[in-house]
């Protein structure tokens, strides 16, 4: 993905989340000198797995497992202190180098004990199935202007004012959603106050850092989260999360122009998967929702959950194709279709009769969409060690060139297992 004329390459998720994000972003980080994470926070869980362990990242970016690649959290992200502190500490006793190359945008609004509480405590947060981090309520403090950033840990007196807001407004939400819980102000000061000792001397202006990282020809990976079809403005509305996780993202959740990106790798696996409510046209029925599941190891790397598993939706992947204006794709987990004896990709949906081929916006006219699909052999053959397109059975070629040609954007990695090294670079 880098060369002399690509130094800035982000990395998205295609689909609902969950893609391989964590995995991909371990490899290339391999020849980045930065990785910065754009948005989202903790509701993130990006796996890496080096062969004798395996770290779930949750809000430092997936590159800080590579010695000497400088990592970042922009200013787009909002930031769980608390639980930031957990994840460097843990990574920290596995022997990882963190402190000295781990940066955070002064301009990252924090997520505060209340807003969790407000997300854990809505009816809204759970129709929609949300992670209960506090993202959609820390985000809608950053836009209503309440919001608490990092930079205002400097400043105890406007602190305390801000905090007293924000806690006030989440009382309110509290008490609409017949919540008994109650919001301590001064035991979330006193916590701010902690943890300001620990935050500000790792905080600095991150656009300024990654404008000039790009000027001295630094290779820097822009770290995604969620997936596309989370995107607040594109996803499968309101069934998304809180941030705009699409390519258009990054440039604003780092601090850089638009024009700095010089490629974009949408991240998908061979099927789908979704964590939360909403729609999801190609679920898979029983018996093979769960023999996806079992087979894929679906489970939410941040809460648990099952994740709900279907076909590889191509009318989802050319979308994400076009509104991220991805320039290459990277097709994960291959390996879990290894023992099907056929595979379905879908091409079409099919809403009151008529037959669609570009993706809806109305979730209402998802709901009730009758998915066309193209039927292909199953390879029933181990993947596992293939490490060239050559090696890959002739089945899952032909599978694969289906997928490029009907989402209009070039394959360039294929993973076929967890470890860094099962990956085919094409
Ligand atoms: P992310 O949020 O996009 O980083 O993805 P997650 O880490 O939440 O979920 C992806 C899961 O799939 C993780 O458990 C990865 O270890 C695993 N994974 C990634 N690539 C492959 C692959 O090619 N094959 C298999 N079997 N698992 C993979
Ligand atoms: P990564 O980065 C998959 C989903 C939640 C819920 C919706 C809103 O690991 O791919 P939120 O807590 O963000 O307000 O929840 O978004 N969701 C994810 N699904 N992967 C993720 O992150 C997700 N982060 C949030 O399940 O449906
Ligand atoms: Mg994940």
């Amino acid at each position: 993905m880098f060369g002399p004329d690509s130094r800035v390459v982000v990395v998205v998720g295609a689909q609902w989340g969950d893609e391989g994000k964590g995995k991909l972003v371990d490899v290339l980080a391999e020849r980045a000198d930065w990785v910065v994470r754009y948005q989202g926070g903790a509701n993130a869980g990006h796996t890496v797995d080096l062969g004798d362990r395996s770290f779930v990242l949750h809000q430092i970016p997936s590159g800080i497992l590579h010695e000497g690649v400088r990592c970042a959290i922009g200013n787009g992200v909002v930031l769980d202190p608390d639980t930031l502190f957990e994840e460097i500490d843990g990574l920290i006793q596995t022997g990882i180098d963190v402190m000295g190359r781990l940066y955070v945008s002064e301009r990252a609004h924090l997520v505060l004990p209340y807003h969790k509480l407000v997300d854990s405590e809505s009816a809204s947060s759970k129709a929609i199935g949300t992670t209960g981090r506090g993202i959609g309520p820390a985000y809608e403090d950053k836009v209503a202007r309440r919001g608490v950033r990092v930079l205002d840990l400097r400043h105890p007196k406007r602190l305390r004012e801000i905090v007293t807001k924000g806690a006030e407004y989440a009382q309110m939400r509290l008490a609409r959603n017949a919540s008994g819980k109650t919001i301590d102000v001064e035991g979330v000061l006193a916590q701010l106050e902690r943890i300001a000792a620990r935050l500000l001397p790792i905080s600095e202006d991150i656009g300024l850092t990654i404008h000039r990282a790009i000027k001295s020809n630094a290779s820097v990976l822009l770290e995604g989260a969620q997936g596309s079809l989370l995107d607040i403005d594109h996803g499968t509305y309101p069934f998304v999360t809180s941030s705009n996780t699409t390519a258009g993202g990054a440039a604003i959740g780092v601090g850089i122009g638009p024009g700095a990106v010089d490629r974009v790798l949408g991240v998908v696996k061979a099927y789908t998967t979704r964590v939360g409510n909403g729609p999801l046209p190609t679920e898979f029925g029983e018996p093979l929702q769960t023999e996806v599941r079992k087979l894929g190891n679906e489970y939410g790397a941040t809460t648990g959950r099952p994740r709900r598993c279907g076909w590889f939706d191509a009318l989802v992947v050319k979308y994400a194709t076009r509104v991220n204006g991805l320039t290459d794709l990277a097709v994960t987990k291959l390996d879990v279709l290894d023992t099907l004896p056929e595979l379905q990709l879908c091409t079409g949906y099919e809403i009151d009769g008529e037959v669609h081929d570009e993706f809806p916006s109305d979730v209402s006219a998802l709901e009730c969409v009758k998915p066309r699909y193209e039927t292909f052999a199953g390879w029933q053959k181990s993947t596992a060690t293939a490490r060239s397109l050559e090696e890959l059975p002739t089945a899952a070629r032909i599978y694969l060139d289906r997928i490029e040609s009907l989402v209009e954007a070039p394959i360039t990695y294929v993973s076929v297992g967890t470890r860094r090294d099962q990956i085919i670079g094409l």
